[in-house]
C-alpha cells in the first residue's frame, strides 16, 4: 500500500527520492517523507499530505540535507490518523536510526510494549516505528543482521529500508508479501516499491524475494536470505520507457488509460487467437487431460477485478458447462470453500498484490485446487505463487480507477473459457470462430467509440449534480452495471448502486422517484426484451433514463433521455464495449466537480492490507 524509495551513490539523494515518490504516490498520498544521512546524523523531513507538500516542507527547511543515501516514503494509513507524526520515515530514540515501511506488523503491540519495557519513547501511533527502536536495541550489531532479526520477530507482510548514522554508505532492505524492487547504477544502487520509482535511472531491475534481505551500497546489492545464505538475484533490463508511465499529455492517467485499451486489448490479444480462429493459451501450464479432469472452478477478487470475474462466471458456465462459483476474495478465504485437486480457481488482480486475494489462492493451493493468477504486473506476488499465469497486457496502470486492465480482464477471461471449451469439446469449432472473431474485432470497436468519447462526456455532464443514481443491467450487463456504479462511487463520489435490473421490484424500487437517474445497460441479449421492461417500470415512476444501447436499438432509444451507443457484438463479448461509456460517464462527473481523478480521496491503486 505505501510506496518506498530508497538511493545509495555519489549524487544528492533529495531530488532523486523526491522524484521517486512523486512517481509512487499511486500506492497511497496521505503523508509523505524522505530521510537523508547528512555526515554523522540523519535528516528527517517529513509531513501530512502528497508529495507537493513535502517538496514545500523541505524548501521551507532550505533543502537542508545534502547527503548521498537516503530513503522515502509514500503513505497509506493503517495504524494510526494520516498526520505528521505517522508520517514515515521513523527514528529511534536517538534519531540514529530511519526507517521506512509498508505493510503491516500484525504483533507490532507486543514488540513495542517490550521495547517501551525497555526504556524505549515512542513518538508516532504506527507500527513501523517499533522496527526503529528494535534497531537501536540491538545495539552495533551490522544492520544487515539486525535487519535478519527484525524480519524474524515481525509477523504479517512487510517491506523495510532502513539506514543508520553510522553506516554513512548503506540502505538495509528486506521484504516479505510486499513489493520491493532494486535497481542497479554504475557507482550507485536504489531502491523501489516499484519500477518505475527508479526508471529514469537505470533500467537494470532485481525483484526482492520473499524473506530475503538486501545490502545495498554505492558499490552494488548484495542479498541472503534470513538465515543469512547469498542470494543470485535475477536482473532483468526493462523495456518499457519511462514515458509508458507517465500522462503522455493527457490531463489524468486515468483518461490517458482509457484512451490506451485499443493499444491494450490488442497487446492483451496477441498471440492467443490464430489466423483459423483457434484459442492457444500455452501459459496455463494444464494437459488438455488435465484441463478435461477439472469439475469446478472459482473465481476469486477484489472490486474491478470482481466484477471481471463475474463476467467470466457467465462465460466459462455457458461455454464450457463447468460451474463456476464467483466469490470475493476476502469472504472466500474465511468461508471454508470445498476445493479438491479437481477444483480449479482463478484469482484474478490487477496489481498481483491485494493481500485479500493473495491469501485467498494461497488458501486455495493449499487445499488441493489448481491455481490460475490473472494480473497485469510481470513478477506480481500473485504471479509467483500461481500454477499458472495470465497476464493481461495493459502497460503500467497508474490512476487508482481500473479501466484498461478491466477490459483486458474481460477479453482475458473469454480467452480462457473459450480455450477451455475448445479442450474440452464443449463448443463446436464454428462456434468458438464466431466469438474468436468478435473478440478480435474489439481493438477497433473500442477505438471507433472512443472517436466519440468527447459526445458521451457532453452528454455526462448534464447530470453533474445527480445524487442518486442506479445501474441496472441483466446477466452480463450485471457485472457492467457493477462496475459502472463503482466508478462513479469511487472518483465521482456520488451514491450510486448497481444491481440486477430484475431485481429491483423486490425493494430497490421504492428508492425510484422524479430526480432518480437510473443508467441502464441493455445491450442486445437474449433478456433484451425484459431489461427493456425493467427500464419501464424505472420511468413509469419519473426516473430518468441514461441508456447503455447497440446501435440501431430504436425500441430502447424510445425509452431513454440519454443513449450512448456501443457496436453489435455477440451476448458474452458485449460487455468489454459496454463499460466504456460508463467509465467516460464517471471521468466527466468527477472532472465536472473538479476532483483528483487520479487520486479519489481515501483509496491506494494497491491494497496489501487485509
Ligand atoms: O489490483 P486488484 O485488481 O487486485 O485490485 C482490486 C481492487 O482494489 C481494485 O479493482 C479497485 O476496486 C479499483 N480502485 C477499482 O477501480
Amino acid at each position: 500500500m505505501c510506496g518506498i524509495v530508497g538511493y545509495v551513490g555519489t549524487k544528492p539523494a533529495q531530488s532523486i527520492l523526491v522524484n521517486g515518490l512523486a512517481r509512487l504516490e499511486y500506492r497511497g498520498y496521505d503523508s509523505a517523507g524522505i530521510a537523508i544521512i547528512d555526515g554523522s546524523k540523519i535528516g528527517v523531513t517529513k509531513t501530512a499530505g502528497r508529495v507537493a507538500d513535502l517538496i514545500s516542507s523541505i524548501a521551507a527547511d532550505q533543502g537542508s540535507y545534502t547527503g548521498s543515501v537516503g530513503i522515502g516514503h509514500t503513505r497509506w494509513a493503517t495504524h494510526g490518523a494520516p498526520v505528521t507524526k505517522n508520517a514515515h520515515p521513523h527514528s529511534d530514540c536517538s534519531q540514529n536510526v530511519a526507517v521506512v515501511h509498508n505493510g503491516i506488523i500484525e504483533n507490532y503491540m507486543q514488540l513495542r510494549d517490550e521495547l517501551i519495557a525497555a526504556g524505549h519513547t515512542f513518538t508516532s501511533d504506527t507500527d513501523t516505528e517499533v522496527v526503529a527502536h528494535l534497531v537501536e536495541q540491538m545495539g552495533d550489531e551490522p544492520l544487515e543482521i539486525i535487519v535478519r532479526n527484525i524480519m524474524e520477530k515481525a509477523e504479517g507482510a512487510l517491506a523495510i529500508g532502513v539506514v543508520r548514522a553510522s553506516d554513512p554508505d548503506l540502505i538495509v532492505a528486506a521484504r516479505r508479501g510486499s513489493p520491493l524492487v532494486i535497481g542497479f547504477g554504475d557507482g550507485e544502487s536504489f531502491l523501489a516499491s516499484d519500477i518505475p520509482a527508479i526508471l529514469e535511472h537505470t533500467r537494470r531491475i532485481a525483484i526482492v524475494g520473499d524473506d530475503n534481505v538486501v545490502s545495498l551500497t554505492p558499490g552494488g546489492v548484495s542479498i541472503t536470505d534470513l538465515a543469512g545464505n547469498p542470494v543470485e538475484p535475477v536482473v532483468r533490463d526493462i523495456e518499457w520507457d519511462l514515458e509508458s508511465a507517465e500522462r503522455g499529455g493527457y490531463d489524468d492517467f486515468m483518461l490517458k488509460e482509457i484512451y490506451e485499451q485499443p493499444k491494450a486489448l490488442t497487446d492483451t490479444l496477441a498471440g492467443r487467437i490464430d489466423d483459423h480462429y483457434r484459442i492457444h493459451l500455452p501459459e496455463l501450464d494444464l494437459t488438455p487431460r488435465e484441463a478435461r479432469a477439472i469439475d469446478k472452478v472459482f473465481v476469486v477478487a477484489c472490486g474491478t477485478s470482481y466484477h471481471a470475474g463475474l463476467m467470466a462466471k457467465y462465460a466459462i458456465e455457458r461455454w464450457t458447462r463447468l460451474p463456476v462459483e464467483i466469490d470475493i476474495a476476502s469472504e472466500f478465504r474465511y468461508r471454508d470453500p470445498v476445493l479438491d485437486d479437481r477444483t480449479m480457481v482463478i484469482g484474478m488482480s490487477q496489481s498481483g498484490e491485494t493481500a485479500d486475494t493473495l491469501a485467498a489462492i494461497e488458501y486455495a493451493q493449499a487445499q488441493g485446487a489448481y491455481v490460475v493468477a490473472t494480473t497485469n504486473v510481470v513478477d506480481s506476488s500473485m504471479a509467483r505463487v500461481a500454477d499458472s499465469v495470465l497476464y493481461t497486457r495493459a502497460g503500467p496502470e497508474i490512476g487508482v480507477a481500473s479501466t484498461k486492465t478491466f477490459v483486458c480482464q474481460l477479453v482475458l477471461m473469454q480467452i480462457l473459457a473459450l480455450y477451455l471449451a475448445q479442450i474440452r469439446g464443449a463448443l463446436d469449432g464454428a462456434t468458438v470462430e464466431v466469438m474468436a472473431k468478435s473478440i478480435r474485432a474489439l481493438p477497433d470497436q473500442v477505438e471507433k467509440l472512443l472517436e466519440r468519447a468527447d459526445d458521451i462526456m457532453e452528454q455526462a455532464r448534464k447530470y453533474t449534480d445527480v445524487k442518486d443514481v442506479f445501474f441496472l443491467g441483466r446477466g452480463v450487463s450485471f457485472p457492467i452495471a457493477l462496475e459502472g456504479a463503482l466508478k462513479l462511487k469511487e472518483i465521482a463520489y456520488v451514491r450510486a448502486e448497481g444491481y440486477p435490473a430484475g431485481e429491483m421490484k423486490h425493494g430497490p424500487i421504492a428508492l425510484i422517484e422524479k430526480g432518480v437517474l437510473v443508467v441502464g445497460v441493455a445491450t442486445k441479449s437474449h433478456l433484451h426484451a425484459k431489461t427493456l421492461s425493467n427500464m419501464e417500470e424505472m420511468k413509469a415512476r419519473a426516473a430518468t433514463l441514461f441508456m447503455v444501447l447497440t446501435e440501431g436499438d430504436t425500441e430502447g432509444q424510445r425509452l431513454a433521455d440519454d443513449v450512448a451507443w456501443v457496436p453489435p457484438a455477440p451476448e458474452l463479448i458485449a460487455p468489454v464495449t459496454a463499460v466504456i461509456p460508463l467509465q467516460l460517464f464517471a471521468y466527466a462527473i468527477s472532472k465536472a466537480k473538479g476532483l483528483d481523478v487520479d487520486k479519489p480521496r481515501n483509496l491506494a491503486k494497491t491494497v496489501t492490507v487485509e
